[in-house]
């Protein structure tokens, strides 16, 4: 028998996709890379996982019972609730219920990067309304890239990697200024800032609000996200998304985790705390970084960008260079967590800064040729 030549090709968008691979092997340091709970979830949550049988193992997850207790939880009606695998599923679920081929989604570099990705397994009209060099959102010219063909737009508030953030006015704005459309507003970082839009998708009829429980509520792990929006819009996002999408311990995880507000208090000021500590510590050591709203700083090194991360890691701690983003050439975002882990950051920080010989860019001006005029692409 002979063997067949295998020539079987992809579609052409995800053979012009770039293969995103993020730095997760051998994460064994202290973990200031990824923007997750540093510490852990609630210990209420750690005592239920210890209870869960190898019967419930057996049985395909449940996911309709916990939407109503998240409902619930929100103020909102079932209906109007999907538990997602992730803020990343459900960026993947709203593109493939509302993209068509010709239609236009509408993003604002530097953002989350699966936008992107999500965006383009559907249609090549992905619009990037870049920020210009003091990295805020770009409201007006946002607001005058809506068209006729605009679909979809997705606005992350904090944003990352810049931790910088939309106002609710802007955000319901931008849902009046495009009432074809569906708005996305992913807060995945909300515990941090504290303003919201969840309250809006009752009334705004083209809102969706996104939210993690992978970031303040430390179940990264687990893959739990929602979304939350009018009942009609969600029944399009529920039809294309697997009954099973969500993982039974995940599930069990969730109401103990939503619970347990006092342990997220805890955590939150930690880490609004150790923020303040961090930006101080930049600002004594002449580092321009970005005021942010989020649990993470983006910081400006310039062009001894990977010096300064591998120096780091030198000591123990992770790190993110983001010089990839658009318009951050030479910027490297640090986590925030709990009070031990912001000072081991900030001493390795300092240390590697001194052993690079560094120079401060002085401003959030990006380095190298393109001077913050880098393609995304
Ligand atoms: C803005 C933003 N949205 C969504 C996510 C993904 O969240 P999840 O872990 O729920 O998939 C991230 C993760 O870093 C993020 O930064």
């Amino acid at each position: 028998m002979s063997v067949p030549i295998r020539s079987v090709k992809p579609r052409a968008a995800v053979l012009s996709m770039p293969e995103y691979h993020p730095p997760l092997a051998a994460r064994t340091a202290l973990r200031l890379d990824f923007n997750e709970n540093t510490f852990a979830p609630s210990p209420k949550v750690m005592e239920k996982l210890w209870g869960i049988t190898a019967e419930e193992l057996t049985k395909y997850p449940e996911r309709e019972p916990m939407e109503r207790i998240v409902a619930a939880h929100f103020g909102l009606q079932a209906e109007e609730v999907l538990l997602t695998n992730g803020v990343d599923e459900a960026i993947h679920l709203m593109c493939a219920a509302f993209l068509e081929a010709d239609d236009e989604a509408l993003i604002a570099p530097p953002t989350f990067f699966m936008y992107d990705v999500s965006v383009q397994m559907m249609t090549t009209h992905l619009v990037k309304i870049q920020s210009d060099e003091t990295l805020e959102f770009p409201f007006e010219r946002f607001m005058a890239a809506i068209t006729d063909r605009t679909k979809l737009i997705i606005v992350a508030s904090p944003n990352n990697p810049t931790g910088g953030i939309v106002s609710r006015d802007h955000l319901l704005a931008i849902c009046e200024a495009a009432p074809h459309a569906v708005v996305m507003v992913d807060e995945a970082y909300y515990h941090f800032h504290g303003e919201t839009t969840m309250g809006d998708v009752a009334s705004v009829p083209n809102l969706i609000v996104a939210r993690t429980f992978s970031k303040a509520y430390g179940l990264a792990n687990l893959r739990i996200g929602m979304l939350a929006g009018p009942a009609d819009l969600l029944t399009y996002v529920r039809k294309v998304c697997s009954p099973y999408n969500v993982n039974g311990v995940a599930l069990t995880c969730l109401p103990v985790a939503l619970e347990d507000e006092a342990y997220l208090a805890w955590y939150v000021s930690q880490v609004s705390v150790g923020r303040e500590r961090m930006m101080a510590g930049l600002r004594d050591l002449d580092v321009p970084f970005f005021p942010s709203s989020a649990n993470f700083v983006l910081m400006n090194i310039g062009v001894k960008h990977k010096e300064l991360c591998a120096a780091v890691r030198e000591r123990g701690v992770l790190l993110r260079d983001r010089s990839a983003d658009p318009g951050c050439d030479g910027f490297v975002r640090i986590t925030i967590g709990v009070e031990e882990h912001v000072t081991k950051g900030l001493e390795a920080l300092k240390k590697a800064l001194a052993e690079i010989d560094w120079e401060s860019p002085k401003s959030l001006k990006a380095a190298g040729p393109e001077e913050g005029e880098r393609e995304y692409e």
